[in-house]
C-alpha cells in the first residue's frame, strides 16, 4: 500500500485537527508507516470553513456517498446518534472502515454497528471516543492484554472536572463555573450531557465493554452528575482531606460487575485526586500490573485529532501487513466473557460514603445518629461538626465511614431525614479509596 485515502465527515474542532494533525506530522507518520495518508474528501454544512482551512476546494464533497467513494476510511466526526448514525451504517455497508470520535454512537449503537461490521468484513476504530487523546483503550485492548482488569476509574469529562476545580480553588457556584466552561469551549453543544454525567456514562460503558469484554449496554450505567452538588460539601470535603470529582467507575468483583458515575470524593494524596481543570485521567488496576495512571487531555482539535490520526494509521498498517480487517476485536475479546456474569444493583454496592444533615442545636442528636450506624454495625471513621458560633441555632453535621452498603446507608438517611432536629436534606456521597 502506499496511499490510504481518508473521508472526513464533519470539519469541526476534531475535523480540522485531523486536517493540522496529518499536515503538521505527515513525514514523522511516513517515516514511522511507509504509508501516505492522505485526505481526499470532506463534508460538512459550513463549506467556506472547509476551504478555508484546507485552501484546496477539491477537497468539497456535497453528499455522503461522495465521501464513502472517494476514501478508503471514513472518519466520522459530526457527533450524536441523528445523521451519525446513519452515515455510519452507510460507511460499514458499503465495506468502508470506519474511525469516530463519537462516545455516544459506540455507547448506544455500539454492538450493532461491531456487527455490521463484521458482516461487512471491516472494522470500526474509536479511539478518540473515550478520554479524548489519551490512549486508553489501546492500553486496555493492547498493553495491558496479558492481564486481568480489575477496576477502571476516571475523570472521564473535562467539563465537569473544570467546574469542580474551579468550586475548590476560586470558591465559584456551580452556576458560574459551568458559564465559564461554556465561554472557554470545554461544554458539549448542550451542557447537560456534561453536568449531568451522561458524556462520563457514554464513555464509562465502552470502558468497561474493553476491560470486561461484556457487550455495550449503556442503560447498565447508574448515572448521577454534579447539578445538586454545593460548594459547601466541596469545602467540607477538603477539611476532611478529600477532592470532589466526578467519577465513571466499572469495577469487576468475583463475577459481579458495577459500572456508575457519580460525584466522589477521593483521599487527596491520590495523583488522581489532583487532577485538576479540564484534564481527564484514568485509573486501571490490573492483576498483575497493579495499578497505572493515564494522564492527558480528554478534549481539544489537536490532541482528540491524535487518536483520531493514531486509529486512522493503526488501521493502515494492520491492512498492509495483509489483514482485510483490523487485527483486534473492537472490545479486544474474542470470545464472549459475559458468561455467568451479572450486574449489581446500586443498592448493593459496598463503598464509603459522606453523610451532611443539618440540625437544631439540642441534647442528643449526635448518640441517635451514632446509634443508626451501630444498629447497622457500621464503623465511622469521621465525624465533624464545627463550634456553633453565638446564636447559631442550628449546625452541620459530617459523617464520613470507609465502607458500608448501600442499602445500609439509604435507610440511615431515611431515618436522620425523619429526626425531629433534622431541618434540611441529607446529603450522600460517595468515597472511593482508589487503591487496592
Ligand atoms: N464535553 C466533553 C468533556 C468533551 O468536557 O470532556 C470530550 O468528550
Amino acid at each position: 500500500m502506499s496511499d490510504f485515502k481518508i473521508g472526513i465527515l464533519g470539519f469541526g474542532t476534531v475535523g480540522s485537527g485531523v486536517f493540522n494533525v496529518l499536515k503538521e506530522n505527515n513525514s514523522e507518520i511516513h517515516a514511522k508507516t511507509g504509508i501516505n495518508f492522505k485526505i481526499t474528501s470532506i463534508l460538512d454544512l459550513d463549506q467556506e470553513k472547509v476551504t478555508a482551512i484546507t485552501n484546496d476546494p477539491s477537497l468539497l464533497a456535497s453528499n455522503v456517498d461522495e465521501v464513502i467513494k472517494k476514501s478508503d476510511v471514513v472518519v466520522e466526526l459530526i457527533g450524536g446518534t441523528g445523521i451519525a448514525y446513519e452515515f455510519a451504517k452507510k460507511a460499514i455497508e458499503s465495506g468502508k472502515y470506519l474511525v469516530t470520535a463519537n462516545k455516544a454512537l459506540i455507547a448506544l449503537h455500539g454492538s450493532e454497528l461491531f456487527e455490521l461490521a463484521k458482516q461487512n468484513n471491516t472494522s470500526i476504530l474509536f479511539e478518540a471516543s473515550v478520554a479524548g487523546g489519551i490512549p486508553i483503550i489501546k492500553a486496555l485492548r493492547e498493553g495491558l492484554v496479558s492481564n486481568k482488569i480489575e477496576w477502571v476509574a476516571g475523570i472521564l469529562n473535562g467539563t465537569t472536572n473544570y467546574i469542580l476545580s474551579e468550586m475548590k480553588n476560586n470558591g465559584l457556584s456551580f452556576e458560574t463555573a459551568l458559564s465559564q466552561a461554556q465561554q472557554l469551549g470545554y461544554a458539549e453543544a448542550d451542557p447537560t450531557f456534561d453536568i449531568e454525567g451522561i458524556d462520563a456514562a457514554h464513555k464509562i460503558t465502552i470502558i468497561a465493554s474493553i476491560a470486561f469484554g461484556i457487550p455495550l449496554d449503556f442503560k447498565k450505567v447508574h448515572i448521577e452528575g454534579i447539578t445538586n452538588l454545593q460548594l459547601k460539601d466541596v469545602t467540607y470535603a477538603e477539611e476532611l482531606g478529600f477532592r470532589i470529582k466526578l467519577i465513571g467507575l466499572a469495577k469487576k468483583t468475583n463475577n459481579e460487575i458495577e459500572i456508575r458515575v457519580h460525584p466522589t470524593l477521593i483521599p487527596e494524596s491520590r495523583l488522581v485526586a489532583n487532577v485538576d481543570g479540564p484534564m481527564n485521567a484514568v485509573l486501571v488496576m490490573a492483576n498483575m500490573l497493579g495499578p497505572t495512571l493515564y494522564y492527558g487531555a480528554g478534549a481539544g482539535s489537536d490532541p482528540t485529532a491524535s487518536a483520531v490520526v493514531t486509529d486512522v494509521v493503526d488501521l493502515a498498517r494492520s491492512i498492509n501487513h495483509g489483514s482485510k480487517t483490523f487485527h483486534i476485536p473492537s472490545n479486544g475479546f474474542e470470545t464472549s466473557n459475559s458468561k455467568g456474569v451479572s450486574f449489581k444493583a446500586i443498592e448493593n454496592i459496598s463503598t464509603g460514603y459522606y453523610l451532611r444533615a443539618n440540625f437544631l442545636d439540642s441534647a442528643g442528636v449526635l448518640a441517635k445518629i451514632t446509634n443508626l450506624f451501630a444498629e447497622k454495625n457500621i464503623s465511622i471513621d469521621a465525624m465533624h461538626q464545627k463550634m456553633l458560633k453565638k446564636d447559631q441555632k442550628e449546625n452541620d453535621v459530617i459523617i464520613v465511614v470507609n465502607n458500608a452498603l448501600e442499602k445500609d446507608i439509604n435507610e440511615i438517611v431515611d431515618k436522620i431525614q425523619l429526626m425531629e432536629s433534622n431541618i434540611g436534606s441529607v446529603v450522600k456521597l460517595r468515597l472511593e479509596e482508589m487503591a487496592k
